[in-house]
């Protein structure tokens, strides 16, 4: 069967994007996997600390276990996704528990996320995780940059944060990140932004954000790794379709896809129609935004 890490190659080789769905909600599995399969693409499916914390995904353990009743190797992955050092409300995390937790369950690609630690107590603590996941041969993401929008406050204005760059990954220092650490898959910033996680807010509709294709093709340059797009609900499609093109193998979908379900949920009380909203938000995604369809046999 071919690893995970090499799939993500091949699309950087080929120049597409491979999703990564967020699963707020245990029921969300089915929809995604049954999407991705009826599609014959691939994608991965993926869990967030904050989801544990903030939704009802309840841990690595419960999704992992949800994740083996539909899993379908040839379409479908498991990755861990943001386990962060220092959480979206400044709590330290104690995370390498979670890392081995996810690891034992079979996880078969991590993140650890130390973007909001300073670059050398970044590059330290994914050397950690680095060194730990390798011995498995499993693939370590990392993020280094500020991608905005999990913490509880306001965003800046969006066009202010565009044309500024505030919290832009660094082309140099993604350079010396990627030697010193190994990481094997680089999140950046290039203007993409977090759906809102924080209650009060986690409904609002996402605001449609740009991304400077200029920067990120010099973050492929220096760093020679498949780079990762977080925030991707909602980006202009052009853009996405053109990161394809300049280095970026992997975009996080989460917001989308949780508030078709929650949106289901509510207006009709049946989880079995919050599904279905899933299920249709996702073959959309696949077919329509990302052009997947019929994908899965070229990566493979
Ligand atoms: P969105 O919720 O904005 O799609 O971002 C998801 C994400 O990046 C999870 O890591």
């Amino acid at each position: 069967m071919k690893r995970v890490a090499d799939i993500i190659d091949a699309a950087r080789q080929m120049g597409v994007v491979i999703p990564a769905f967020n699963v707020p909600y245990l029921p969300m599995v089915e929809p995604v996997v049954r999407a991705v399969v009826e599609q014959d693409s691939f994608a991965l499916v993926e869990t967030a600390r904050p989801e544990w914390i903030k939704f009802e995904s309840k841990g690595p353990a419960a999704v992992a276990e949800e994740f083996a009743r539909w899993c379908q190797p040839e379409h479908v992955r498991l990755h861990l996704d943001h386990v962060p050092v220092i959480d979206e409300d400044g709590q330290l995390v104690d995370y390498m528990p979670i890392f081995k937790e996810a690891l034992g369950l079979g996880y078969e690609s991590v993140m650890l996320d130390g973007s909001r630690l300073k670059l050398d107590d970044n590059i330290q603590a994914t050397r950690t995780i680095v060194d730990l996941a390798h011995l498995q041969g499993v693939p370590v993401e990392a993020e280094l940059g500020a991608v905005l929008g999990h913490e509880a406050g306001p965003l800046p204005p969006y066009e202010e944060l565009f044309a500024s760059g505030l919290g832009f990954t660094d082309v140099e220092e993604a350079r010396r990140f990627v030697q010193q650490t190994g990481c094997d898959w680089l999140s950046v910033a290039i203007g993409n932004v977090h759906g809102a996680i924080a209650a009060g807010r986690k409904d609002q509709k996402k605001i449609q954000a740009r991304l400077n294709l200029d920067r990120l093709a010099q973050l492929a340059q220096a760093t020679g790794i498949p780079l990762v797009l977080h925030g991707g609900s909602g980006i202009k499609q052009e853009d996405v379709l053109g990161a394809g093109k300049c280095g970026i193998a992997k975009i996080n979908v989460g917001t989308e896809i949780r508030q078709s379900y929650e949106a289901a949920l509510k207006e009709s009380g049946s989880q079995i129609k919050a599904q279905e909203a899933v299920y249709h938000r996702t073959v959309e995604l696949l077919r329509d935004y990302l052009h997947l369809t019929g994908i899965r046999a070229k990566l493979m």
